[in-house]
């Protein structure tokens, strides 16, 4: 495998025009944050040497690279999810890529279903913590040493100081963003109202389908990450409302502004 991300991180280090330490992967109807980028490179995920290609509606599948908030980036705009039958392999290769090109700090985004009762839709969520309940582990099997440890340190996965930021960009600008658990599971069918319920149980605050073996990945290899849930449908008793994909990508375009301010200015902000 090693080999593989070798040789991907070469080919894209054509594109890699100053020092780059921020990679973003973007979710479900958030895509469009690649428009507060001022794009140098656009590249089709078809076009790079061992990548995945995405097959999800609402997933185009480029990866980006640009400034954003005045520091070099790259984004991948569209993601693989373990239902869509990508192994694991897959799902985490683009984080793999990554490291090699030079990323410390990685942004996650998705759209998640929400069971905290303060939840309302269109909310948006920092992660503060993960439940992994997607039936195969990322790093199950031989340990690739050379990229990190065999028992991964999960505490503060998600970078406190990060989200401290966030909340005050939010705050600044005059409004809310709350922080909660992102409950993985493997999907592709939304939960039933007892299995939101038991999330609720659990201590899951959302719920989704993606995120948690790129994070896993990504602190295997000592990278900072910061996750944010765009919550697009409740769960809960009494909540409950029907979803579709086409309404979850809706509700992603509403927000997305905000989230992308988030995503800017904690790159702009963050000390080096
Ligand atoms: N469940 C799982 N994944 C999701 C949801 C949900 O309710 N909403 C958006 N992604």
């Amino acid at each position: 495998m090693i080999n593989k991300y070798q040789e991907t991180a070469a080919y894209l280090s054509q594109y890699v025009e100053a020092p780059i330490r921020w990679g973003i992967i973007l979710g479900t109807g958030l895509g469009s944050l690649t428009e507060k980028i001022d794009i140098r490179h656009r590249i089709p995920y078809s076009q790079i040497p061992h990548f995945p290609v995405s097959t999800v509606e609402g997933h185009s599948g480029e990866l980006v690279f640009g400034y954003l908030g005045g520091h070099y980036v790259m984004a991948l705009n569209g993601r693989f999810h373990y239902y869509e039958g990508y192994g694991m392999d897959q799902v985490t290769f683009p984080v793999r890529v990554m490291k090699f090109l030079g990323i410390e700090r990685m942004i996650v985004s998705n759209a998640a279903g929400g069971v905290n009762p303060e939840h309302e839709i269109g909310d948006i969520m920092l992660i503060s913590d993960h439940i992994n309940m997607i039936p195969e582990h990322p790093l199950r099997g031989r340990n690739l040493d050379e990229l990190g440890p065999r028992f991964v340190d999960m505490k503060d996965c998600y970078n406190p100081a990060m989200r401290a930021l966030a909340h005050k960009i939010a705050d600044d600008a005059g409004y809310k963003v709350c922080e909660g658990v992102y409950l993985a599971l493997q999907g592709p069918t939304f939960e039933t109202q007892a299995e939101y319920m038991m999330i609720s149980r659990v201590g899951g605050d959302a719920v989704g389908m993606s995120t948690v073996p790129e994070v896993i990945v990504a602190r295997h290899m000592g990278i900072e990450v910061f996750g944010v849930s765009v919550i697009t449908d409740l769960g809960l008793p009494g909540k409950m409302v029907n979803v579709s994909h086409e309404e979850v990508q809706e509700i992603g375009r509403k927000v997305t502004p905000r989230v992308i301010h988030i995503v800017s200015e904690l790159v702009r902000l963050w000390e080096d």
